[in-house]
């Protein structure tokens, strides 16, 4: 990671840095996006059709789940590893809601086969938290039968480097500071502000992709991006599905044996 990066990066946590970059992008004709633009991507998507939202707890309380229901959605519903909140319920309660929440693990068959096949799926705040952020995509593709509103936080594109990641798990006290967004008003984050913790499982930051990487990364898994808005760390992206949730077929046994031999025939499999 070269030095100009680093001091990038640094420029791009001081707040007044980064709203003069904001307007400077905005100028330039991208579409800068913020975290409080959610609901209208949510009003525009979900009437009519069928909704889920992944990831519907933490400090919202299914919010966006009652947004879409409101909208017009014609069923709602919310997923999470935790909850249902308080607060989620009083407000169940007081709208007479008929939002479904499901407990479980979205990466899980069982919790997909809860959720069945959405017109529209939103997922805000998760992707980075997982150690595997491609299976989440794969696993929102299969339940996606339309729309994909996906929001993430990211870093900023590296030059010279495009579909880059970076691990965090591992890092030195050090290195991890560069990636801490105190100075923008992001409180705690598990694994940056401070080491990776086991026991917080999904709670610690797991990845910070740059834009290029997540596109690259939602293509793979069978959808279109179709918009985008920017932000210097974060990235909100409306995509179609278009192509088969991907998937590595294991043959069966008797075709696996005959497409072995046919390899070894060939004599095309080299240690690589
Ligand atoms: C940072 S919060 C985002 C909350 C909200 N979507 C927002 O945008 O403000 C991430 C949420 O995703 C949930 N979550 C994380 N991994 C999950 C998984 N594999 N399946 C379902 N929910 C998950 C967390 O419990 C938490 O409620």
């Amino acid at each position: 990671m070269s030095l100009f990066y680093r001091w990038w990066v640094r420029c791009l946590k001081v707040r007044s840095f980064n709203i003069a970059w904001r307007h400077w992008k905005a100028r330039r004709g991208y579409r800068v996006g913020a975290y409080h633009e959610l609901p209208s991507y949510i009003r525009q998507h979900a009437p009519g059709g069928t909704f889920a939202d992944i990831g519907c707890m933490w400090g919202v309380n299914g919010a966006y789940s009652f947004v879409a229901e409101e909208a017009g959605a014609a069923a709602v519903k919310g997923v999470d590893v935790f909850g249902p909140t308080p607060e989620f319920e009083a407000e169940h309660a007081r709208r007479q809601s008929r939002v479904e929440f499901i407990l479980g693990d979205v990466l899980r068959a069982e919790t997909l086969a809860r959720i069945g096949t959405v017109d529209t799926v939103l997922c805000a705040g998760v992707l980075y938290h997982l150690p595997d952020p491609f299976a989440l995509l794969v696993a929102l593709r299969r339940i996606c039968s339309r729309t994909l509103i996906l929001r993430t936080s990211t870093i900023p594109e590296m030059p010279g480097l495009p579909q880059a990641a970076i691990y965090y798990p591992g890092l030195p006290p050090a290195a991890r500071r560069l990636w801490d967004l105190r100075s923008l008003g992001v409180p705690r984050q598990v694994g940056i502000t401070e080491a990776f913790e086991p026991q917080e499982g999904y709670g610690n930051y797991f990845w910070g992709l740059t834009p290029s990487c997540v596109e690259a990364l939602l293509v793979t898994a069978g959808f279109k991006v179709e918009f985008r808005a920017i932000e210097a760390f974060a990235h909100t992206v409306i995509c179609t599905a278009v192509a088969p949730a991907f998937d590595h077929r294991v043959p069966e046994e008797a075709e696996s044996r005959a497409m072995a031999a046919e390899i070894s025939r060939a004599g095309i499999a080299r240690p690589a």
